[in-house]
């Protein structure tokens, strides 16, 4: 954490906070995730589930979705990612689904520079990826279409 640049830290702690207030029940494994955008504006989310567990969603949608929603139009800039449970130290890095990795390559698409994704577990050592290419290689993109 002391090498990392402050603003990458303060996003990383609203992460960290924002995992405490999931609602997983189901998994008890709770991640937490906040974005920064380019006006400065962070938005927080965590995982949802439900009963009937497709329903749920991830954190990360939650937060880019809520930011979008939020701040139509603003580019993102960074997103944390960390998970805290109950039953166990996370001490490693959470590694973002398929499904949430795609939605970042679309996000980044859209705020036209690399998105920044700070991955964490409840505690150690934070991977930094400089863009989502190397998080997502052989993308599904809207040219296909
Ligand atoms: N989860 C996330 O929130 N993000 C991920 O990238 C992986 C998994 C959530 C979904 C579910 O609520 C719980 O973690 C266990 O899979």
């Amino acid at each position: 954490m002391e090498e990392l640049p402050q603003q990458d830290a303060d996003l990383l702690r609203r992460a960290h906070e924002a995992a405490r207030n999931a609602y997983a029940p189901y998994s008890k494994f709770k991640v937490g995730a906040a974005v920064r955008l380019a006006n400065g504006s962070v938005v927080v989310g965590n995982n949802i589930e439900n009963a009937a567990y497709p329903s749920g969603l991830c954190a990360e949608r939650v937060t880019m979705f809520s930011a979008m929603a939020q701040f139509p139009g603003v580019p993102f800039e960074a997103l944390a990612l960390t998970a805290y449970s109950d039953s166990k130290l996370i001490d490693e890095p959470v590694a973002p689904c398929g499904a949430c990795r795609q939605v970042m390559v679309e996000v980044e698409q859209l705020s036209k520079r690399p998105l920044r994704v700070l991955c964490q577990g409840d505690t150690g050592p934070v991977m930094v990826f400089d863009g989502i290419e190397s998080l997502m290689p052989f993308i599904f993109l809207d040219k296909f279409l």
